[in-house]
């Protein structure tokens, strides 16, 4: 890849990418992270805030492993000290390339690959809903075709933060409001609180349904894919009669 210079010196990353809603991902092209996707969110994090994040996505991280769900590798930082020992929380993780994120490798698959894709990832929000049918522990998936990898012939999620978990560690409605991207989305905490907390009660809620999920992303693939709409109707009917 050739070098870019700006006005002070080498570029050191690449953003790979700024539809994001909670991270902006970096390519780091110089330094120790150097081919690395660096993730960094929004928000300084106190020291106690700190711990609690790094146990909420590790045990995220362990739970999904645990039920047979397949993630991206991914190393929890933070960032230097700023202001009053507060940082940034960042993760890090492999580059995945661009083709094998669901929703490019769905524009160029063939038919058949297309339809093994909606079984893997159904199969993968149907070991959620079997989990969370059993006890108190509640996990979710942001199932979504740019949060969705083909790696190695396995669905991959690549995009673990917010960390859906509900148990020991638990998402917050606070870290959906102020980890968000979007400056009109944390402006909205402040201006209506109530229409707030209810629009991110609503979204976790919505990525713990695993059916909800299932449907959701079904809908994702017909638009992507419109002629091979029955096919992948079929295949949901039958997950969703599991
Ligand atoms: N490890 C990665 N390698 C390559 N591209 C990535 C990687 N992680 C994310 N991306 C790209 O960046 C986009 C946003 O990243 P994501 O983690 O989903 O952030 P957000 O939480 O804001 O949705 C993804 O949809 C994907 O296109
Ligand atoms: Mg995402």
């Amino acid at each position: 890849m050739p070098k870019k210079h700006t006005l002070f010196g080498e570029k050191r990353f690449k953003r790979i990418s700024s539809r994001g809603v909670f991270t902006r991902p970096k390519l780091m092209l110089a330094g120790r992270l150097k081919g690395k996707i660096v993730k960094q969110y929004h928000g300084l994090v106190a020291s106690q805030e700190r711990a609690r994040l790094t146990r909420l996505i590790d045990s995220y991280q362990k739970k999904l492993a645990q039920i047979g769900i397949t993630v991206l590798p991914t190393e929890i930082k933070f960032g230097i000290s700023l202001k009053n020992g507060k940082s940034q929380l960042k993760l890090i993780q492999p580059l995945v390339p661009e083709k094998a994120i669901l929703l490019n490798y769905l524009k160029t698959c063939n038919g058949n690959e297309a339809l093994l894709a909606l079984e893997k990832t159904l199969e993968a929000l149907d070991k959620i809903k079997k989990f969370n049918s059993k006890g108190e522990t509640k996990i979710g998936i942001d199932a979504t075709l740019s949060n969705l990898a083909i790696i190695n012939g396995k669905i991959t999620l690549i995009d673990i933060y917010p960390a859906f978990l509900k148990n020991a560690e638990e998402i917050t409605t606070n870290e959906i409001l102020d980890r968000v991207g979007q400056r009109s989305a944390r402006i909205l905490k402040f201006i209506l609180p109530k229409n707030a907390y209810t629009f991110a009660e609503k979204r976790i809620n919505q990525r713990l349904n695993a059916q909800y999920m299932q449907k959701r992303i079904t809908l994702k693939f017909q638009k992507l894919r419109p002629e091979l709409k029955p096919e992948f109707i079929k295949i949901m009917n039958k997950w969703l009669e599991n």
